[in-house]
């Protein structure tokens, strides 16, 4: 998204897209993802893992997390009205009420806290967040949106990967950054976020491509639609 006619990057351009859309999946879908990180042994065996999951917009990531058996994951984006809505919906779907202790989830590890968490946070700046206290930090094209108009010198993407290393265990926590782009840095040999990851490996997965349909029924000639890819960056820290 960098250079991009539209400002992913502003909070002004979320708030106003979130007052008319309800839910929106970007890039790929977990029942697409999950197969690929169990492949790749990036998703924690314990159900108990605190998972981070950064920039969540309204996709149904934490719901997809929940079913999969991860009971503590703590979404953070910049826009206080998805928050609080996504808040509200996956308390719903999950059927949760706070007020209670009768809810059926006794597996739970905070009792009296909701398996899914939101708050308000900008990712470039998570100093409320512990540190060193996420296992796997998730990151569906927050970075591609963050990366959006910075500068030459990456300074977005570069305090992303000092924020996101201060709140993961060290060593070996995990930062999977799912993108469309084949150009994402995280691992800095000068400078500033310099030293904190080893990109140890690029998953690409090809996409689904629906032909387009053509304006004539009776139309023979074909259309060239190009593969598409997106990637799992699989970022480790040092
Ligand atoms: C491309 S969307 C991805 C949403 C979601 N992860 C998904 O997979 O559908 C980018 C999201 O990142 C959020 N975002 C962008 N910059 C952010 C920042 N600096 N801090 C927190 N959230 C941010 C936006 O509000 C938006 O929800």
């Amino acid at each position: 998204m960098t250079n991009s006619a539209i400002p992913f990057d502003k909070h002004e351009y979320w708030a106003q897209r979130f007052e008319h859309e309800a839910s929106f999946e970007w890039l790929l879908p977990w029942s697409v993802l999950e197969p690929q990180m169990r492949a790749h042994n990036l998703l924690p065996e314990d159900s108990t893992a605190k998972i981070l999951n950064l920039g969540c917009g309204n996709s149904d990531l934490p719901l997809d997390l929940y079913r999969s058996g991860y009971r503590n994951v703590t979404s953070v984006d910049f826009v206080a009205s998805v928050i609080d809505r996504m808040r509200e919906r996956c308390e719903r779907a999950i059927g949760w009420q706070s007020a209670t202790l009768s809810h059926e989830t006794k597996d739970d590890i905070n009792p009296g806290e909701c398996p899914l968490q939101f708050l308000e946070m900008d990712c470039l700046d998570m100093s409320r967040l512990p540190e060193q206290s996420f296992q796997l930090c998730f990151d569906k094209s927050t970075s591609d949106a963050i990366s959006c108009g910075d500068d030459d010198e990456y300074t977005k993407l570069r305090n992303l990967c000092v924020q996101v290393a201060r709140v993961v265990t060290r060593p070996s926590g995990l930062w999977c950054v799912v993108s469309y782009s084949k150009f994402r840095q995280f691992e800095w040999t000068e400078g500033p976020g310099r030293g904190l990851w080893r990109t140890e490996q690029i998953v690409e997965i090809k996409t689904e491509q629906h032909q387009k349909k053509e304006k004539h029924a009776e139309a023979t000639h074909k259309v060239f639609v190009p593969d598409v890819h997106q990637f799992i960056y699989v970022n480790r820290r040092l």
